[in-house]
């Protein structure tokens, strides 16, 4: 994996710093294993855990729309947060302008949205610049400034083979995650994908569709549904219920039901 890595994608990051800036991070979720050895010296805390219908940790971080904490800067709306590698590479630029092309359909759904990417906030402006002239974009969503993988440690965006090669290196390559959290700051998503790959963005959106519509009508959505297609009674309501409920129900198994949306 670290081969991977571009050589000037490890002269934009910056090392991590001795002293760990996190150890005044309150981390409130519960606690998960412990730390990578080399990576123990500097962390004082350990991971919170970020299952499923988890509280999303909250952090403060500096981002190119100011500072922020993250539960305020939510402000009660769905919200996508999405971690790039670093700035002025291939893909992320491509994923960056995706996403800022995007803004219209988020806005339509109620999303936020908010970028990390493992550089500094000078860097950051810079780069803006070159994904606006390059996709022909408008990027107005805030990308953080996460340098020192403050919040890429928080959210467990660290690839498991670069925290290996730490000590060699003083970095660790921050992944591609994508989670998105609801208005209550529960975790409704997590999204792990690899430098390598990126990410697709109407799978991001349709998620959000299925999310919005469970939550609203109380169905769940079949493999690959999209807006308007049928939606699936889950196993908790009868057959008798849905049909009260939702009108016709189509009935292929006792347990595959039907209905439209
Ligand atoms: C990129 O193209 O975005 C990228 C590729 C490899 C490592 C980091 C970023």
């Amino acid at each position: 994996m670290a081969s991977f890595f571009p050589r000037t994608a490890f002269r934009t990051l910056s090392a991590l710093p001795k002293a760990a800036p996190w150890a005044k991070t309150p981390i409130t979720a519960p606690l998960a294993q412990p730390l990578a050895r080399r990576f123990i010296g500097s962390l004082p805390r350990e991971q919170p855990r970020l299952r499923l219908g988890s509280t999303a940790p909250n952090f403060e971080a500096v981002t190119t729309q100011g500072q922020i904490d993250f539960h305020k800067w939510m402000d009660g709306c769905w919200t996508i947060l999405f971690s790039h590698p670093a700035d002025f590479t291939p893909v992320c630029t491509t994923e960056l302008g995706a996403f800022a092309k995007l803004k219209g359909e988020f806005a339509k759904r109620g999303v936020k949205m908010i970028g990390l990417s493992a550089n500094d906030l000078g860097s950051h402006g810079d780069w803006i610049k070159d994904i606006n002239e390059v996709t022909g974009s408008d990027v107005q969503f805030p990308i953080i400034a996460d340098a020192d993988r403050k919040v890429a440690w928080l959210y467990d965006m660290i690839d498991e083979s670069e925290l290996a090669n730490l000590a060699e290196k003083g970095i660790a390559f921050t992944i591609r995650s994508v989670f998105i959290i609801d208005p209550a700051k529960k975790i409704r998503l997590v999204m792990s994908y690899p430098a390598s790959t990126g990410r697709n963005t109407a799978e991001v959106l349709r998620v959000i569709d299925s999310l919005q519509t469970a939550d609203k009508k109380g169905i769940a959505t079949p493999i690959d549904w999209q807006v308007g297609d049928d939606v699936i009674v889950p196993p908790s309501v009868s057959t008798e219920d849905a049909k009260k409920k939702f009108g016709e129900v189509r009935e292929l198994k006792p347990y595959l039901r039907y209905t439209k949306y």
